[in-house]
């Protein structure tokens, strides 16, 4: 194959990657009720593994089951479910391909429904549409528990067979926070200056790569900015990526946004500017500035929708892999398309994934309508996702109010049924 996308990657660690695509992180909901992996998982995971993409990486999996992204989430903080991530890792890598584990706490971005409790480097209260309640601030002695539970996490993951790890620093989740000064207003080592504030990110990297050993890659999935007054800047994005590297990561994955400004899918980013937006690659412009200073591969996630911005972007230099995740949800085997060079133009979605097609339109400053066209829309491929876990076809015909309706049913069902297993089995092992 010719397509400079075909290209090898050697990783520091030594481990190879036999393309220059990425699958980058989608939460997949399909975990059981005791946030366990399940047969959908290995179908999902074996249907992408044979779609020619070079490294998939798993969606977020948490390191402590009472705080998740959202019921439906994996958890992996013991050795007592490992048969099944056994068989996920098997599936997912039945081509040849890798499979990273991503790591994540979800501090503040904790559901209501899932905490109420939720923690975060400061008591920041993330208000949208009353999904999320006010955080408690972590003690010392809970911000080295948590390092730990990275540690354990990635040690696990490797155990099981997954050929990876990738922590997840990016949109707004725990470690974002900690690197934002609008999240983290702490006067203690862990707030303050920017070597203080990322210093847990640091400390987590530092302590999973003891975990797995020098020759295990680990990689970090980072916001270029958070797009937000006051918070992670392209400044801040660009030093903590040298100190990254130094902490010996093989790749840094570049995204951008949180859940109040969610530039990671391309909307109201408001910094990007018009011309990037158009052009796709949200975050591409940044990837010299990220580059001139941490000597490490990079991965640049958001908007790539054409083969040859995605060629010309790996055969400059520019950047070391593309980063795709919706399209692999519309299109399983996009990549082998795109590597064979028998497609110019990955077929996207987002335009029409709005209210009634733009009638109320993503621009509506109607914040209760924005909040639907959002989860909406996400919900889109989270539906796409589903189908696919159980071998069926894709359907993009769907619209985004029943995706909407779908996905809080669904949602609402899984946190009764957890609750009701965990609590079963809380009382059974007593
Ligand atoms: C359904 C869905 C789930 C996602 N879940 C995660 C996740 O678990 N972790 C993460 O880092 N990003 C997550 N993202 C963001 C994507 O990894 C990616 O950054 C974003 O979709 C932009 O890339 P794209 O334009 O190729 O879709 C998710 C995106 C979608 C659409």
């Amino acid at each position: 194959m010719n397509s400079p996308l075909a290209q090898e990657l050697v990783l520091p660690c030594g481990q190879s990657i036999n393309n220059r695509l990425g699958k980058s992180a989608m939460t997949e909901g399909l975990a059981d009720s005791l946030d366990r992996p399940t047969p959908a998982h290995n179908q999902l995971y074996n249907t992408w593994s044979h779609g020619g993409t070079g490294l998939h990486i798993t969606g977020n999996v948490m390191v402590d089951r009472r705080y998740l992204e959202r019921a439906g989430n994996v958890v992996l903080e013991d050795d007592s479910a490992l048969e099944q991530f056994k068989q996920w890792a098997q599936a997912g890598t039945e081509a040849g391909n890798h499979l990273w584990m991503q790591i994540s706490h979800p501090g503040r971005q904790c559901p209501s429904l899932v905490n109420k409790q939720p923690l975060s480097p400061s008591e920041v209260h993330l208000k949208m549409l009353g999904s999320f309640s006010k955080p408690r601030a972590l003690t010392q002695v809970e911000i080295a528990e948590i390092i730990q539970r990275y540690a354990t996490t990635a040690a696990l993951a490797k155990e099981a067979g997954f050929t990876g790890v990738q922590v997840h620093c990016a949109h707004g989740y725990l470690i974002s926070q900690f690197l934002s000064p609008k999240t983290n207003q702490r006067s203690d080592q862990w707030g303050g200056s920017l070597e203080n504030r990322a210093r847990f990110a640091r400390k987590v990297v530092q302590a999973v790569r003891k975990a797995v050993g020098p020759d295990f890659p680990v990689a970090v999935k980072l916001n270029s900015a958070d797009f937000q007054k006051g918070g992670f800047s392209l400044e801040d994005c660009v030093q903590v990526a040298a100190w990254l590297a130094q902490d010996s990561i093989d790749l840094l994955e570049i995204s951008g946004g949180t859940y109040e400004q969610l530039s990671l899918m391309g909307v109201e980013a408001t910094e990007v500017r018009e011309s990037t937006r158009k052009r796709e690659a949200y975050f591409l412009e940044y990837a010299a500035a990220i580059k001139a200073s941490a000597k490490v591969p990079l991965m640049i996630t958001g908007g790539f929708r054409s083969r040859d911005v995605m060629e010309q972007a790996i055969s400059s230099g520019e950047i070391d892999m593309v980063g795709l995740a919706r399209p692999l949800c519309t299109q399983p085997n996009i990549s082998q398309q795109l590597l064979e060079q028998s497609v110019d133009r990955i077929d996207d979605f987002e335009h029409n994934l709005t209210l009634g097609n733009g009638w109320l339109g993503n621009n509506s400053s109607i914040s209760l309508i924005k909040a639907i066209n959002n989860v909406g829309a996400v919900s889109f491929y989270y539906q796409q996702i589903m189908r696919l876990s159980k071998n069926k076809p894709v359907d993009t015909s769907l619209k985004v109010l029943p995706c909407f309706a779908k996905h809080m049913i669904n949602d609402t069902k899984l946190n009764l049924q957890r609750k009701k297993a965990q609590n079963k089995s809380l009382f059974s092992t007593n």
